[in-house]
């Protein structure tokens, strides 16, 4: 693995990274969500400044300070993330997706808060799947993804290069406790598209966030 600390090596690239979990509103007080942080996209964000990048942060809600020097752009949705990432594409050459984007949303959002009853069902809908969106139209640009997966993470994980077109994926492997969701560290795999997987070992995630963006680097000059 590479590991960078601050030599401008994406001086003149852009960088769009996405953190946090996105929100879907049942009513107008409440959402469904997930247990996201948001660490690993912001401590991507840090690191691809570190190396001199344009940084657009395009995020749901986290509790975390936003890194001085980036474009900020909060969004809650599925569906606003979508719209944000979109209207940077063009000009971007890197997308970092980080974020945990609800794969559900619900089907018809009530216009008012919903009062108490004795049983209730919530119709869910399938939300747009953004990194895909972009694959279908990538043209110049570096896409990474990531998954958490509790089995299978090498295949599962494969799957997911494919079918989204992706350049690298972070491949977490969340049956480990001390791996993925709210926690500070991460372990599994990074995955390629026409090389082999490379062991990601138990780290910080300030730490993974330094090699990953050290792959970006590497990735942009064998392009
Ligand atoms: N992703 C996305 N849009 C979605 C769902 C996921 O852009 N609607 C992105 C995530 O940000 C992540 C990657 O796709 O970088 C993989 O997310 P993951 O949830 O692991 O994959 P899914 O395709 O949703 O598959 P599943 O949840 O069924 O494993
Ligand atoms: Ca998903």
């Amino acid at each position: 693995l590479q590991s960078l600390d601050g030599t401008g090596k994406l001086s003149g690239k852009t960088v769009l990274v996405t953190a946090g979990g996105t929100q879907e509103n049942i009513d107008p007080v409440r959402y469904i969500g997930n247990r996201s942080s948001g660490k690993m996209g912001y401590s991507i964000a840090e690191a691809a400044l570190k190396e001199n990048a344009r940084v657009i942060l395009v995020s749901a809600p986290t509790s975390l300070d936003v890194p001085d020097g980036v474009e900020y752009v909060p969004v809650d949705s599925a569906e606003g993330m979508q719209e944000a990432v979109n209207s940077y594409y063009d000009t971007t050459d890197v997308v970092i997706m980080a974020a945990a984007v609800s794969d559900f949303r619900v089907a018809n959002k009530a216009p008012q808060k919903i009062k108490k009853m004795e049983t209730m069902t919530l119709e869910l809908v399938k939300n747009p799947d953004i990194l895909k969106g972009l694959g279908e139209l990538k043209t110049h640009q570096l896409l990474v993804g990531f998954a958490a997966e509790t089995e299978h993470v090498v295949e599962y994980g494969m799957d997911k290069v494919r079918r989204k077109n992706l350049d690298m994926l972070v491949a977490n492997d969340v049956s480990k406790s001390n791996a993925g969701f709210n926690v500070d560290t991460n372990e599994g795999f990074f995955l390629y598209p026409n090389k082999e997987p490379k062991v990601m070992p138990n780290m910080q995630k300030s730490e993974l966030a330094r090699y990953i963006i050290g792959e970006v680097v590497e990735l942009l000059a064998s392009k």
